[in-house]
């Protein structure tokens, strides 16, 4: 579905029903817009990324271009990002009767105050279409974006448990919208109050609203800029996505080397890298929730250049390079020189990061190499 998005009403899909935002600051979080319009069912705790109570889930495309759904923090999105998306709350998953896993989290005693049980039963709801769960750990992983503070996470865990096993035969409404085509996201213009947002679908476009708009901030799934104005109230005057762009969301793998689009997200990095690069995946794991990484993407981590992001270190163990593309040229070069200082990198005004390129395993004769990766941390995930 092509939704028309006209340039001071933003449109979307809430739990099935069209919504049109009008005159709402593109700053405006999704979590606060829900809550503006009665969707209180979903949560403010940490407005950081870190406690899941602010969870809802998102059509979304996974790294074989299928539909899923993604858990997302509302708390982190602004809300000029889901223009023309589909997203579930709290409030549209029942339907009649409760859900399977709100059952689940009522038999097996998963609530108590009730705070964090919203963006659970959300985390849960991702879980319950995903079929890829498949281990213990993944179950965990599937929750570990979710704070409780006081029901204690076994009930959660065998709500979660009991769930899951009925997802296998399960044909509901929200299944039958999974068998559907995937729907392309769409350019968008958005404006309200004198900020900006665009989110051009191709490269050319992109080049041209950057010249043209030389106060633009890039954004991709926001993980990091969505703190920015949460934590330290920043306004941006026009925010431009890059999340339409089809070069920048692709992975392609060659004989010798993966090409890995800058917006491709961590989830979709984990689809299709985990068993060839066993210390990506275990870096991935404690990158940081499952909300987090079904939103950030690998070129929103290294172009932040932060000494704490976690991608960094064990890409420059691969010998990874990066693709730097200006409106005129190309050019590549090592990751490792990428990096010029703190927080500095050596993209140039007019530069995007477009590509990373990772090379293929090709183990040498009689010559072990071993890689591992990790991480030194109080809490692991963060
Ligand atoms: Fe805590 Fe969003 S409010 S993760
Ligand atoms: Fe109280 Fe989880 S039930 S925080």
């Amino acid at each position: 579905m092509r939704l028309q998005i006209m340039a001071s009403v933003l449109e979307f899909i809430l739990n099935g029903r069209p919504v049109r935002a009008e005159d709402v600051s593109p700053n405006t979080t999704l979590l606060e817009y829900l809550r503006s319009i009665g969707c209180t069912g979903t949560k403010e705790g940490c407005a950081e990324g870190d406690c899941g109570a602010c969870s809802v889930a998102m059509l979304d495309q996974n790294s074989n271009g299928k539909n899923c759904f993604r858990a997302v923090n509302s708390c982190l999105m602004p809300l000029a990002l889901v223009a023309g998306r589909n997203i579930v709350t709290v409030e549209g998953v029942a339907n009649g009767e409760l859900h399977a896993v709100q059952k689940a989290m009522v038999q097996n005693h998963g609530s108590q105050c009730g705070y964090c049980t919203p963006g659970i039963v959300m985390s849960l709801f991702e879980g319950f279409y995903r079929d890829d769960l498949k281990s213990d750990w993944q179950l965990d992983d599937q929750l570990c974006g979710n704070l409780c503070r006081c029901t204690g996470y076994r009930p959660i865990r065998d709500a979660a448990i009991e769930a899951f096993q009925k997802s296998r035969d399960g044909t509901d409404r929200f299944a039958e919208q999974l068998k559907k085509n995937p729907a392309e996201l769409s350019g968008a213009e958005y404006r309200a109050g004198g900020e900006s947002f665009f989110r051009p679908a191709s490269l050319p476009e992109l080049f041209r609203l950057l010249e043209e708009n030389s106060d633009a901030r890039l954004i991709a799934g926001a993980t990091e800029l969505g703190l920015d104005i949460t934590k330290r109230y920043k306004k941006f005057s026009t925010l431009i996505s890059v999340e339409a762009i089809p070069e920048l969301k692709e992975i392609k793998g060659t004989d010798t080397e993966w090409r890995i689009g800058a917006a491709v997200t961590l989830t979709q990095l984990e689809e299709v890298l985990s068993t060839e690069y066993p210390p990506i995946a275990k870096m991935l794991t404690v990158f940081g929730s499952r909300q987090i990484r079904n939103r950030a993407t690998l070129g929103g981590n290294l172009v932040n250049a932060s000494p704490i992001g976690d991608s960094a270190p064990v890409l420059i163990a691969y010998d990874a390079k990066v693709v730097l593309s200006s409106a005129k040229e190309e050019r590549t070069i090592s990751l490792e020189d990428f990096f010029v200082g703190y927080r500095k990198t050596d993209l140039r005004a007019e530069e995007i990061l477009k590509t990373i390129l990772l090379p293929r395993i090709k183990p040498a004769k009689n010559v072990t190499v071993k890689r591992e990766f990790f991480k030194v941390s109080k809490r692991r995930e963060m």
